[in-house]
């Protein structure tokens, strides 16, 4: 199959499932679920959860629509909490963003109030959409990971300390902790969930854990260059947002050059873990998309 052809048919799976799990936009009250159905029905890229599937489709080593019915629900679940995390973000009180995938950003469109209250409603949409998975134990364990990578150890972890450092010199561990907190954390709970699904031993796991997260690492430290030098169009919103904001990002702590060489670095390091295993071809696209977005 095709690349392209994989990522349209996963997406298109995907899309279906997640009209499934949302309550239907009218639903009372309907403020909440416009503003919910705004965030999670639009442009988005929905790396996390085709990234899910491409792990679990990696390691069972076979493309069969019909095996991933049962892993709609954490594949929709790692949509909703990221989506959560992008209307929170873009929120006055943080980064200020008045777009996001090309639209209006929620807070924008539904006021901020609404906005906050669609960022938890969707948090926990996104348990409640674990708990519909068929095997207690896999609804147990991945609950258990998505709430980890959710929470103050993970992408919330390293949203606040994001929060803290701006304008401020931010030192280089920490600059590294905002990245793989923030970023690094969702992209390694669709590894980490796509193992348990397909049952895969620790050594392996621990393994697609490591290139989540460098492949995490670098896919910010992209946004952050282009956030400096990209455009509206690969953004999905006007870039020089952090400068204004004066972010601890890549760019302002390295310069430009330095960081799109540690993003390659780490990019290749992605590259170096996927290399032997078989039926790897989607997890090397990944890769690619990354290294794409440079400008
Ligand atoms: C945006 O994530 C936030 C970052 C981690 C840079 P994506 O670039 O995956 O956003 P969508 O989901 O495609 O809008
Ligand atoms: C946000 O990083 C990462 C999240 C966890 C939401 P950014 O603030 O750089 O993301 P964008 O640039 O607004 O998409
Ligand atoms: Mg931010
Ligand atoms: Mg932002
Ligand atoms: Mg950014």
């Amino acid at each position: 199959m095709l690349v392209q052809e994989y990522f349209k048919s996963r997406t298109d799976l995907f899309e279906a499932s997640m009209k499934i799990f949302m309550d239907p936009i009218d639903t009372y009250p309907k403020k909440l679920n416009e503003a919910m159905h705004y965030s999670i029905f639009n442009r988005g890229k929905r790396l996390r959860p085709i990234l899910f599937l491409a792990t679990y489709e990696m390691l069972i080593g076979r493309k069969n629509l019909k095996r991933l019915d049962r892993l709609l629900p954490a594949a929709c679940a790692l949509e909703m909490v990221h989506t959560a995390s992008l209307i929170h973000d873009d929120l006055p009180s943080a980064d200020n963003s008045d777009e996001r995938r090309g639209l209006p950003s929620c807070h924008k469109k539904f006021g901020d109030a609404t906005a906050i209250l669609a960022g938890d409603a969707l948090i926990t949409k996104a348990i409640e959409t674990l708990t519909k998975l068929k095997s207690k134990k896999e609804a147990i364990d991945a609950i258990s990971i998505l709430t980890h990578a959710v929470s103050t150890h993970g992408m919330i972890g390293g949203q606040a300390v994001d929060i803290v450092s701006a304008k401020k010199k931010a030192n280089k561990n920490t600059l590294h902790y905002i990245h793989l907190k923030k970023t690094g954390s969702l992209l390694l709970a669709s590894t980490e969930l796509a193992c348990i699904f397909a049952k895969t031993e620790e050594n392996t796991r621990i393994k697609l854990g490591n290139f989540a997260l460098n492949l995490g690492l670098a896919y910010q430290i992209v946004d952050d260059i282009l956030d400096e030098i990209g455009s509206f169009e690969v953004l999905g919103k006007e870039p020089g947002g952090d400068s204004k904001n004066m972010k601890a990002t890549y760019p302002s702590v390295f310069g430009l050059e330095t960081s799109k060489d540690k993003a390659e670095k780490l990019l290749r390091d992605c590259y170096n873990i996927v290399k032997n295993m078989e039926h790897n071809e989607i997890m090397i696209e990944f890769i690619n998309m990354v290294k794409e977005r440079l400008p």
